[in-house]
């Protein structure tokens, strides 16, 4: 009988929990839903509970479902949504649902950290103080819910709280650390000065590890809840972007990911903490041990196309209206999209900012403004790439997953764009794969998880730059950047005038 690890990937509206063995294969995988609970505009949390019940119901299925051996699973580690504030009291009870990463209640908090500290804020955690950040919703739960506060004596995110209930033992790995903005990056530390500046007990923050570290074996409750056995080890497990980007290879200073969700991030790895862009770009701890990761936020990234096709193509099959590109030219025949839908995050924090077609011109038809769509997009992550040059980035290979991997067109679209090779993985997993591989780590099934991406990595096939088109889009991304800045204005003017007339 083969022996297995298995990823959790604790997401925002599922959890799903992947089995592989030794050779990097999905053996079994198996997944389970919970809500959100969404209070009032801008609100999400989620109860803790729900997560602990999803990756055991998951588990249990995995072992009487799929039939997997339970002294068969050797290790288990994770991938975690990201910043989710879980507040513990003194016997590491729940005390209020957790408030997640895409919660923005938390502007006034946010502004605090700024006026409080400014620059100084930023270059000990190399991140601006996003209302999405665990800071901002500490600081929001001090404020709002003083009664809870006073009880409050731990905070972990997430996974972190999924593993304590697995092991009994609390902790969180520098990867997620990061995502809290209260850690000093460079030095590796909480920092001192921002809970001494916030009135923040230190007691308060967990003990730091490293993703690939063990954690525990399970606990002999957690066995008979779940149907594990004590012997299987707990890893630390990863943030979900660093874990995406372990599965996704991105394991060497030459790589940087390209990745179209609903939102889209351009990641990069990096060697050292020596960079600063000065909260631009997020900047935070790899699961690699003590390497990082810089990355950038396309908030409409596949909305944008998803939006287009729900607006103006209900009817048709989705692969058909992204083919259609095809029949426009490289630069849509002058037609220019910026897609900041829904505001954007990266390089322009800016909710305010809308959309455009810039170019409308009466030789345009529908196939073309896809075009502009798809462009658009990439435009966007070549924005943030720009910076990466501008700081001396080195890279030359590019890995494309989601959305913008599954389609020939987008991926050469890409290579052109970005003026680098770009490729697609063969069996595209998700950050699951990257926590499975943390698992395989530490157990030692490999020496490292740059040895184990050998064996469970593996690249499809590669587009290069084609020079005549790479020479087009300089010359069209030229002109996308200047439509921010003459679009800004009337963006806000535009939203304040929704605001008063909206029905
Ligand atoms: C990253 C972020 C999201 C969450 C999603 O800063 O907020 O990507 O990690 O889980």
């Amino acid at each position: 009988m083969g022996k297995y690890v298995l990823g959790v990937d604790l997401g925002t509206s599922a959890v799903k929990v992947s089995a592989l063995d030794h050779s990097g294969q999905i053996v079994a995988q198996e997944s389970f839903g919970y809500d959100l609970i969404q209070k009032r505009p801008g609100y999400n949390e989620q109860n803790p509970e729900d997560w602990v019940s999803g990756t055991t119901v998951a588990i249990v299925r995995l072992i009487l479902t799929d039939h997997l051996a339970a002294e068969d699973i050797e290790g288990v580690s994770f991938s975690g949504q990201m910043h989710g504030l879980v507040l513990l009291d003194e016997d590491k009870k729940i005390l209020r649902p957790a408030i997640l990463w895409n919660d923005t209640r938390t502007t006034p908090q946010r502004q605090e950290i700024m006026d409080k500290m400014g620059d100084e804020f930023i270059d000990i955690t190399r991140n601006q103080p996003l209302e999405g950040f665990t800071l901002t919703k500490l600081l929001w739960v001090k404020e709002n819910e003083p009664d809870i506060w006073k009880k409050a004596k731990y905070f972990v995110l997430p996974k972190d709280y999924v593993r304590y209930r697995m092991t009994g033992n609390l902790a969180m790995d520098y990867s997620d650390a990061t995502g809290t903005v209260l850690l000093d990056v460079a030095k590796g530390q909480w920092s001192q000065r921002i809970c001494d500046v916030f009135d923040i007990p230190m007691s308060m923050c967990p003990p730091l590890i490293k993703s690939i570290d063990f954690a525990g074996t399970v606990t002999p409750a957690y066995a008979e809840f779940s149907g594990l056995t004590t012997a299987t080890k707990v890893f630390g497990g990863a943030a979900d972007n660093a874990a995406g980007a372990v599965g996704a290879g991105i394991l060497q200073p030459n790589m940087v990911m390209s990745s179209i969700g609903t939102s889209g991030v351009v990641l990069k790895y990096e060697d050292n903490a020596d960079v600063n862009y000065h909260g631009v770009l997020q900047f935070e701890d790899h699961a690699i041990p003590d390497k990082f990761y810089s990355m950038g936020v396309t908030l409409a990234a596949g909305y944008s196309l998803s939006w287009f096709k729900k607006t103006f193509a209900p009817a048709e099959d989705f692969n058909d209206v992204v083919a259609s590109a095809e029949k426009s030219t490289v630069g849509a025949n002058g037609l220019l999209y910026t897609p900041y839908i829904v505001g954007e995050r990266a390089p322009y924090a800016d909710a305010n900012i809308r959309g455009s077609f810039t170019g409308i011109d009466g030789i345009h038809q529908r196939h073309d403004f896809v075009r502009a769509v798809l462009e658009g997009i990439i435009f966007s992550f070549r924005d943030l790439f720009d910076i990466y040059e501008e700081n001396g980035g080195d890279f030359d290979t590019v890995v494309s997953i989601g959305g913008g991997a599954k389609s020939p067109l987008w991926l050469q679209i890409q290579a052109d764009i970005f003026n680098r090779k770009v490729v697609s993985l063969k069996n595209e997993q998700g950050p699951g794969m990257g926590a499975a591989m943390m698992a395989a780590t530490g157990l030692g099934w490999f020496d490292s998880l740059q040895d184990c991406a050998k064996t469970f990595v593996h690249f499809g096939k590669e587009y290069r730059p084609i020079p005549e088109n790479v020479k087009k889009y300089k010359k069209l991304h030229d002109i996308y950047k200047q439509v921010y800045g003459q679009t800004k204005q009337i963006s806000a003017e535009l939203l304040d005038f929704r605001r008063e007339n909206m029905k």
